[in-house]
C-alpha cells in the first residue's frame, strides 16, 4: 500500500470503447483529469489499441494492458516480452503458476508490472465446481494470492470487497487493483459487488479501475475529477 502516489494517478480510467476514434475522442475530452488509462480486448483487437497504447505512453500517460494473459509457457513469455515493450506500465495475467512465472520472464528487465488476477468476479462456488476446482472462491483466491507473491508478481486484481483481506494477508507492497467502483449515487451497470472510490482506498486498495461512471457521464472530465475528489477523502482515512 503505497501513500506516495498522488490521487489522481490511483484513477485508471477503463477505455471500453470500440474503436480508435472513440477512444481518442475520449482521451482529448479528459484531458489532463486522466492520468492513466486501461485497454482491454475490445479496443485491443479492433486493431487499434496496442497503437494507441505506445502513444499514450509517449505522451507521458501511464498505461495498464489489460489482455489476462494465460496460455503454455513459451508463448506467455514471449508475450510478455512483447508488451513490455509498448512502455506500459501494468499488464494482466492468470494467476497460474506456470503463467506467472513464464510472464516474469517476459517482463525482465524491462519497468512493466505484472497484476494477476487471482480468480474472475464472474464465478462463484457453483461455477469452481462445474469447472472442476476443489477449492471455494475465497480459498482460491487466497491460494493464488499467496501463489503470486511467491512468484514475485507486483500485484492483483480483485474485487473491493476483498481488498481490506488481501491487504492484511500479503502486507503493504502488494500492488492492489480494484474494478466494480462506483461513485456515490452512479449506476451499477452489471457490476454486482460495488464499492465507493473513498471505501475502495479506505480498505486498502492503491488503484481503482473505472470504465463507465466516466466514459458515459454526461461530462467525462468532471466525473474523473470529482472521482479523484473521493480518492482524496479515502486517503485521508489511511492517514
Ligand atoms: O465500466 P466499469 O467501471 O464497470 O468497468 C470496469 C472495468 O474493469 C472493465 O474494463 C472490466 O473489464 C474490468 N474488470 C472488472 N471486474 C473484474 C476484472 C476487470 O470489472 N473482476
Amino acid at each position: 500500500m503505497t501513500d506516495s502516489i498522488t490521487p489522481r494517478d490511483r484513477l485508471i480510467v477503463a477505455l471500453d470503447l470500440p474503436g480508435e476514434p472513440e477512444a481518442r475522442a475520449m482521451i482529448a475530452a479528459l484531458g489532463d483529469s486522466v492520468a492513466f488509462y486501461k485497454i482491454g480486448m475490445e479496443l485491443a483487437y479492433s486493431g487499434a489499441g496496442l497503437d494507441l497504447a505506445r502513444a499514450l505512453a509517449r505522451d507521458g500517460k501511464k498505461v495498464f494492458i489489460d489482455l489476462k494473459l494465460h496460455d503454455i509457457p513459451n508463448t506467455v513469455e514471449r508475450a510478455t516480452r512483447q508488451l513490455a515493450t509498448l512502455g506500459a506500465t501494468f499488464a494482466t495475467i492468470h494467476a497460474y503458476p506456470q503463467t506467472m512465472a513464464a510472464a516474469k520472464r517476459g517482463a525482465a528487465h524491462s519497468n512493466l508490472k505484472l497484476l494477476a488476477v487471482t480468480v474472475m468476479t464472474s464465478c462463484d462456488d457453483d461455477d469452481l465446481a462445474a469447472a472442476g476446482y476443489a477449492f471455494n472462491v475465497r480459498d482460491l483466491i487466497a491460494r493464488r494470492a499467496r501463489q503470486a507473491a511467491d512468484a514475485g508478481i507486483d500485484g492483483l486484481v480483485l474485487s473491493p470487497e476483498e481488498a481490506a483481506d488481501m491487504r492484511a494477508a500479503l502486507g503493504p507492497n502488494m500492488v492492489l487493483v480494484t474494478p466494480g467502483v462506483r461513485p456515490a449515487g452512479a449506476a451499477a451497470g452489471d457490476q454486482k459487488r460495488v464499492t465507493t472510490p473513498a471505501r475502495a482506498i479506505a480498505s486498502g486498495a492503491d488503484y481503482l479501475v473505472i470504465g463507465r461512471p466516466v466514459t458515459e457521464a454526461a461530462d467525462p472530465k468532471a466525473a474523473a475529477n470529482a472521482i479523484v475528489a473521493e480518492i482524496e477523502s479515502g486517503l485521508a482515512t489511511r492517514r
